[in-house]
């Protein structure tokens, strides 16, 4: 596991990603910006006017199990391959009853129940992801989730995306904003 990486997004003018379609899904939207810009550990902040900024840190996994992590390792990509131009970054925050439970009760109701890993396992190595974790960075997200795909792949990302929010984990998000991206 490599060391904790911190991870800013920028919305505002500037950066390769540019914005195609912003949503709240749950809760309050973001301010609508052209472009996102991804700043890792100590590089240089990027130019141009910023609307706003979303920080999170990679960090261990919590709830993956050895033989899931295995599977995981087995067949996830790493980000930037260059066919992975669309992407979509996704800040998510969980409600109080979400973070009052114990740690089995949250594993149970995100695998067992819902089957967040299984149903994700079946869209790599297509998607590649990196989940971000800003709670305890006093953020208004619990978490920056961000996936790179092709553009073939669309399809599929929307699919998994319709699975996952039908799960009762979903009924512990009370704020969701999905942002589409193309690397130009
Ligand atoms: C957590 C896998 C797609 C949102 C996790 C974890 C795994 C995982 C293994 C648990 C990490 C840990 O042990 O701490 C996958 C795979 C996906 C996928 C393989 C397929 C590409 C998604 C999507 C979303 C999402 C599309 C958002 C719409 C999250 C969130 C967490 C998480 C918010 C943190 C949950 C928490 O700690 O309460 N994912 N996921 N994932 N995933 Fe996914």
């Amino acid at each position: 596991m490599p060391p904790p990486l911190m991870v800013r997004f920028h919305g505002g003018a500037a950066g390769p990603w540019r914005v195609t379609r912003m949503r709240a899904l749950a809760g309050a939207a973001l301010p609508a910006v052209d472009r996102i810009a991804v700043q890792e550990g100590m590089a240089g902040a990027p130019g141009g006017a910023i609307a706003w900024t979303l920080a999170g840190s990679t960090g261990n996994q919590r709830y993956t199990e050895r033989a899931e992590a295995d599977s995981l390792a087995a067949r996830q990509q790493g980000l930037a391959r260059p066919e992975a131009r669309h992407a979509a970054l996704i800040p998510i925050r969980k409600s109080e009853a979400w973070w009052s439970l114990a740690q089995d009760e949250r594993r149970a109701i995100l695998e067992a129940e819902s089957r967040h890993i299984a149903i994700g396992m079946d869209y790599l190595p297509a998607v590649a992801r990196r989940l971000h974790h800003s709670r305890e960075l006093g953020e208004p997200f619990d978490f920056l989730t961000w996936f790179e795909f092709a553009p073939t792949h669309e399809a599929a990302f929307d699919e998994m995306l319709a699975r996952l929010r039908a799960q009762r984990e979903w009924d512990f998000v009370e704020r969701e904003v999905e942002i589409r991206l193309v690397r130009e």
